[in-house]
């Protein structure tokens, strides 16, 4: 299309526009949010690195004020997060918005407005205020998040901070509201006379309902707060948030004000930033493990260190270009990090060991199933394409296959699943089918009852619609919508196996990447026999028909927004039977707005572009008149 643009651009100069995106350089990045000036300029920091430097700082202030011995000094936890302002009229909050470059930030009020820790009214009236603070996600959340990130074969978070960021830019509210995110208020601009201190602010937001880190410490002079930066330099790696160094604030209001800023930072505050442990140890394997999604990663062994809090025995390699970037190998000596990410890291080869066998070479096979080991299209990884019967996979393939959205087998849950192959109970989907009520009395835990009503729902979910098996086997890049796509399209599951690239590529929306996932699938011998082997337990999905008349949406995009007298679901699945799409945002090409009750800011989004908005009943005529 670009390329199109530009012939098109050249042949006809006059309808060339001035911001075309043929002229401007980088992405053009899509505004998602309406920006907000702030109020008052949100700063920055400086920083320190040393406890050396951290006393000049305060020596240097003292000297200032030369009629004081000491002066107090308020220490906070530097939290890993996003910055963000709340405004608060008449006590409700109005705007909620990032600090962006300070002066202007992005409004995401909608989105803040989900966060539990953030106060909507303040809990006494009549009041004007700005709070600030740090969003942030706790790092048990963050591993959360990303294992059903994993398992819905999506894209991994580098670490807490991203995973925060990415959950607040979202279009959705609804999403925002599923992550759990936390704030923790830092500073207020709060117009109050009686307040003169900092902790005195601390305590006053806090009053008013907002949720400060528990761990901030007033100190008498700047030992005090070396102290506390010791402490915690330690102490950090036991809590559920990460933190990556103190903020020291002069206490008194009236001296943060005869002090003032620079040009970017406060020159009452300063940040004592923790030193970023590294350690050298010695490697001593490379280990290739294979995740619950079949992507390959290599693993360092390593002579165990303790760093950062903790003893460190293995860490990541990443994929195999990174083992030729470092150019490392087993017996080299290497350096090793645990920083602001929580899984440790290899940085750099310190020292060559003998070296005798030659470079690391990729294994060409799968170490636990003996598949050959493909690259994914489009990225570094190799991955193992014997999704259904490769026993790396085996856990997490069979708790995907028993979830609601693919087979739906109803008391088929982690734990269980967990003991059914560590006790080679089953050693693919497929031999759930197999299972007998006596097998499952094997099971730690379960009683006859359950192990029969266990029985019975894996026995129910042998014929389920066509799109939910597709969607079970865990093909990758074949999430729910495309296996919905899929199902549409190919109506039987032996014509989706038969499928060329050229079909599969016929659909809007599927690239070369799917296509070669499904063909690679497909292609996988293990795969083929797990297959068999269900269609032999008469597994067999529902077969579609292609519906006559049914078209009444088709071409339609519906958005669905506040509460309806049925379950979104429900509504979701009429559209799509009728051929029409649902989206989650409003935009120009949305046909209708279904509107129920205590619509969000679709409504508004909706009306802004003139977007037809009809009720249910509206709805509900629109499919009787066909
Ligand atoms: S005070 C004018 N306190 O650090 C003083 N900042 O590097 C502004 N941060 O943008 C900040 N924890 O996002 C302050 N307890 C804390 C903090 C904190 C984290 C962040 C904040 C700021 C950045 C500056």
């Amino acid at each position: 299309m670009f390329k199109e643009l530009e012939a098109l651009e050249k042949e006809f100069p006059q309808f060339k526009e001035k911001n075309s995106p043929t002229v401007k350089v980088g992405s053009t990045s899509s505004k998602k949010f309406e920006d907000y000036t702030h109020k008052t300029r949100l700063y920055s920091l400086d920083n320190t690195y040393s406890y050396e430097e951290l006393e000049k700082w305060y020596e240097k202030i003292k000297a200032d004020f030369p009629n004081r011995k000491e002066l107090e000094v308020v220490c906070e936890l530097k939290i890993d997060g996003l910055a963000v302002a709340l405004t608060y009229e008449n006590s409700e909050l109005t705007v909620g918005a990032t600090r962006g470059d300070g002066v202007t930030g992005e409004n995401i009020t909608a989105n803040l407005k989900t966060v539990k820790t953030i106060p909507k009214h303040l809990t006494s009236d009549g009041i004007s205020l700005e709070a600030r603070g740090e969003i942030y996600m706790p790092k048990s959340a963050f591993e959360q998040l990303n294992k059903r990130q994993a398992d819905s074969r999506q894209k991994l978070f580098a670490n807490p901070r991203n995973a925060a960021a990415g959950s607040l830019r979202q279009q959705n509210p609804e999403i925002t509201a599923e992550r759990e995110l936390a704030m923790f208020t830092y500073a207020g601009i709060l117009n109050n006379p009686e307040v003169k201190t900092h902790e005195e602010t601390l305590l006053y937001l806090k009053k008013m309902g907002f949720n400060l880190n528990p761990n901030f410490r007033k100190c008498k002079n700047i030992q005090e707060a070396i102290e506390y930066c010791k402490h915690w330099d330690k102490a950090r790696y036991d809590l559920d948030y990460a933190t990556d160094g103190v903020v020291i604030k002069i206490n008194e209001l009236a001296i943060q004000n005869e002090l003032g800023f620079t040009s970017r930072a406060p020159r009452w505050a300063t940040a004592f930033k923790f030193p970023p442990e590294e350690m050298s140890t010695t490697l001593l394997d490379i280990e290739i493990n294979v995740g619950r999604t079949g992507a390959v990663t290599p693993v360092a062994v390593l002579e165990p260190v303790f760093i950062s809090g903790s003893t460190v025995s293995r860490a990541t390699l990443h994929n195999f270009d990174e083992i030729k970037r470092l150019d490392i190998n087993i017996g080299d000596r290497v350096l090793i990090k645990k920083a602001a990410e929580i899984i440790p890291k290899v940085i750099t080869v310190m020292k060559k060991g003998s070296r005798q066998s030659g470079a690391f070479e990729a294994p060409e096979k799968c170490p636990f199933c003996g598949s050959t080991l493909v690259p994914a299209e489009g990225e570094v990884n190799l991955y193992c394409p014997n999704t259904l019967g490769c026993p790396a996979q085996l856990k997490g393939r069979v708790e995907y296959w028993a979830s609601n959205d693919c087979m739906d087998i109803e008391g088929l849950g982690e734990s269980i699943i967990a003991q059914l192959v560590d006790k080679e109970l089953i050693k693919s989907p497929a031999d759930l089918y197999s299972l007998t009520v006596d097998d499952l009395m094997t099971l730690d835990l379960i009683a006859r009852k359950s192990a029969q009503n266990l029985y019975n729902s894996i026995q129910a979910s042998k014929h389920p619609p066509l799109a939910r098996f597709i969607n079970a086997l865990g093909i990758r890049h074949v999430g729910k919508e495309m296996s919905e796509i899929l199902a549409k399209k190919f109506l039987t599951f032996e014509n989706l196996k038969h499928a060329s690239a050229e079909d599969i590529l016929e659909i809007e929306g599927a690239g070369e990447k799917i296509a070669g996932s499904v063909l690679d699938f497909f292609k996988n011998s293990y795969n083929n026999e797990v297959l068999q082997k269900l269609e032999a337990n008469s597994v067999i999905p529902e077969e579609l028909k292609r519906e006559e008349g049914k078209d009444t949406f088709a071409g339609l995009t519906f958005v669905i927004t506040g509460t309806l007298s049925k379950p979104r679901d429900s509504f979701e699945k009429i559209i799509k039977q009728h051929g029409g799409k649902v989206s989650s945002s409003v935009s120009k090409k949305t046909a209708y707005v279904l509107l129920g009750e205590a619509p969000g800011s679709k409504f508004d989004k909706a009306r802004e572009l003139g977007v037809k908005i009809i009720n249910e009943k509206e709805f509900d005529d629109l499919l009787g008149e066909n």
